[in-house]
């Protein structure tokens, strides 16, 4: 095979574009992006990032070969965690399960460029507190007779962005919050890393 010349070479790693994931929680859905995008000349995770230090995805992050990087509220408020994206020369931003409200200077930086998943189908099911099992009781009390994932872009407000992508499951007779929880995760396992890749996609020929 010939080789690349150097100039080839520095093109080809500047389009490939460089991913940070937040996140609060145990980290399923970073690893199914980790994994996907290994070896990937699409896009790369460079870097997970969240604001609880004993959170399941750090030690995920560390068996993928990812570096991590834990920050404080004060951080992600005062524009610690934007320079530190700025620094890695990030291209997107994925939220994984990441708990607290983005701030406006982090998001009007990544305008067009920061995606959350939720775990129900948006509008309905939204806002400050819904998350995780919340979400699920709450579908689970409204009586709903299907659930699913939205996945959408980030703005100043919580769970508002345009939305990218949904898929739906049925919600079963004498399902709880767990069994639920457990086939919405299936829906986000299957389709984040698709979504994300579309996007990065859209973001290298647009
Ligand atoms: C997911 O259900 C996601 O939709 C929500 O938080 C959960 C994170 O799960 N935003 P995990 O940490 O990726 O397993």
């Amino acid at each position: 095979m010939p080789r690349r010349s150097a100039l080839a070479r520095s093109a080809h790693l500047r389009s490939v574009k460089r991913i940070a994931i937040l996140a609060s929680g145990s980290g399923s859905n970073a690893q199914r992006l980790i994994a996907h995008f290994q070896g990937s000349s699409t896009a790369e995770v460079v870097l997970v990032a969240g604001d609880r230090p004993d959170a399941g995805v750090f030690a995920r992050a560390w068996d993928l070969g990812v570096p991590s990087y834990r920050f404080t509220p004060a951080q992600l408020q005062d524009g610690t965690v934007l320079r530190e994206l700025r620094a890695l020369r990030v291209d997107l931003v994925v939220l994984a399960g990441f708990l607290r409200l983005v701030p406006t200077e982090l998001v009007q930086a990544f305008q067009g460029r920061m995606v959350n998943i939720h775990p129900a189908l948006l509008p309905r099911h939204g806002g400050r507190g819904m998350w995780g099992h919340h979400v699920h009781s709450a579908v689970l009390a409204a009586g709903d007779t299907e659930s699913g994932i939205t996945i959408h872009r980030v703005n100043e407000h919580y769970d508002e962005g345009e939305h990218l992508f949904q898929a739906r499951c049925p919600v079963l007779p004498g399902d709880t919050p767990e069994t639920l929880a457990a086939r919405i995760h299936e829906l986000e396992h299957a389709h984040y890393p698709i979504v994300v890749e579309s996007l990065v996609n859209s973001m290298r020929h647009p």
